[in-house]
């Protein structure tokens, strides 16, 4: 009898993917979360944790200079590239970035030392997928585009340190980037945390990606005069901090017209200069993020800000400056790969999975950019993620780890 009669394909040993995931947890432990902020201490202790598991999977470990771990097989046949992240935004979830990376490591274990599958699992932790210093420097790096000019810029959002500084810091820097050898793999496969409440509230296992949403950022500065709270009359005051929340409330007041049924807005970030009670601000800057699958819809919207922010300037109180820092990069899953993802979740998950576009940003979609990419995503208790209480039924962990690894065996045996 063959296995495909019999259904005896290697499976993803459940208990070996949590006892990981939770050894990388007790790595810089915040409440049930972690905080592991790129290049920090903890961050670098979970690169080395991974580097020195891929010897179990049949894999050569490298630490590169952008600070990816990379395993590389020697097994012949065709290769499948699989992971995802270890550093978290700060005080956040255990599962957001570490779950891929634990199922790759998994499904190469599984599968690299089986010499009935032809081909091998290959491993990546990209890093900085969490944007401390960029965005997604380290998968863009893989792929060829990341200038050095842009290393050289990169400064971490919270402290200000520069990237150069961190990478000599942790003894990466010089060491030289790995790039994508062309060719070499049948495509790229992540899995996630869904990070919203489709899943759990359908009941359902598994997500099969379809998009992965472009990420668009501006910065926002509003120009007023710094003046005296007491003594300066409501008349004559040009406030940069009230012009700021007037702006904030005519997006959402005029986008809904113009957006499209799955755009997002936020503005993550408000700065009042010199944030003071006592003085009136001369300059208030916002960071403000739009996502959607769409470009043109962007544009729209761009157009709305451009128009609001020449209203203001009109007004003459205060000016507005509108920059684009991030340019966003949707991306279209491979349809194999999306029915790879379906057959296994038949096999593994009853069936319970269903099609959808991710509003979250992830590696796969630079990795698109130059292979076949598919992402899974499991449920996330109550939706919560990108905060500590993040979480995941250690059943549907388990679940999801063996539809990821019968997902790859289905795409290396073609
Ligand atoms: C990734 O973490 C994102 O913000 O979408
Ligand atoms: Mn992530
Ligand atoms: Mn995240």
């Amino acid at each position: 009898m063959n296995r495909a009669m019999t259904d005896h394909y290697p499976r993803a040993d459940g208990a070996r993917v949590l006892a990981d995931l939770n050894a990388l947890r007790s790595i810089g432990t915040y409440k049930t979360g972690v905080h592991k902020p790129t290049f920090s201490e903890p961050h670098m202790r979970s690169l080395a944790w991974l580097a020195e598991r891929l010897p179990d999977a049949k894999l050569s470990a490298t630490i590169d200079g952008i600070g990816n771990v990379l395993g590389t097989s020697a097994k012949s046949g065709p290769k499948l590239l699989a992971g995802s992240h270890l550093e978290s935004q700060n005080f956040a979830g255990w599962l957001d970035g570490p779950l891929g990376v634990v199922y790759a490591l998994e499904a190469a274990r599984v599968i690299n030392s089986d010499p009935g599958i032809n081909g091998a699992v290959e491993v990546a932790a990209w890093c900085d997928e969490e944007g401390h210093f960029g965005n997604f420097l380290g998968s863009r790096s893989y792929v060829g585009a990341l200038t050095e000019a842009e290393i050289d810029a990169a400064r971490d959002r919270n402290s200000e340190r520069t990237m150069r500084d961190a990478l000599s810091q942790v003894g990466l820097a010089g060491q030289p980037r790995v790039t994508a050898e062309r060719g070499r793999h049948i495509g790229y496969l992540e899995a996630h945390i869904e990070q919203g409440e489709v899943l759990e509230s359908d009941d359902l296992k598994i997500g099969v990606v379809t998009s992965i949403v472009g990420i668009w950022q501006y910065r926002i500065t509003f120009t007023g005069e710094q003046n005296h709270a007491g003594t300066t009359r409501m008349a004559i005051r040009k406030d940069a901090g009230l012009a700021l929340a007037r702006f904030c409330l005519a997006i959402d007041d005029s986008f809904p017209a113009l957006c499209g049924p799955r755009t997002v807005w936020t503005t993550g970030r408000i700065t009042l200069d010199p944030g003071a009670p006592s003085i009136i601000p001369g300059r208030a800057e916002m960071l403000f993020q739009m996502r959607d699958s769409d470009p043109t819809v962007i544009a729209r919207l761009e157009q709305q800000l451009a128009r609001m922010a020449e209203e203001v300037t009109v007004q003459g109180r205060c000016s507005v400056t509108v920059e684009k820092i991030r340019t966003g990069a949707p991306a279209m899953m491979d349809p194999r790969f999306q029915d790879a993802i379906e057959a296994a979740s038949a096999a593994r998950a009853n069936g319970k999975s269903i099609r959808m576009p991710s509003g979250a940003g992830h590696d796969a979609q630079i990795l698109a950019t130059i292979m076949p990419a598919g992402m899974l995503f499991v449920p996330s208790i109550g939706g919560i993620s990108h905060h500590w209480s993040e979480n995941t039924a250690d059943a549907d962990i388990v679940t999801g780890a063996e539809v990821f690894v019968d997902t790859c065996r289905r795409l290396l045996s073609g």
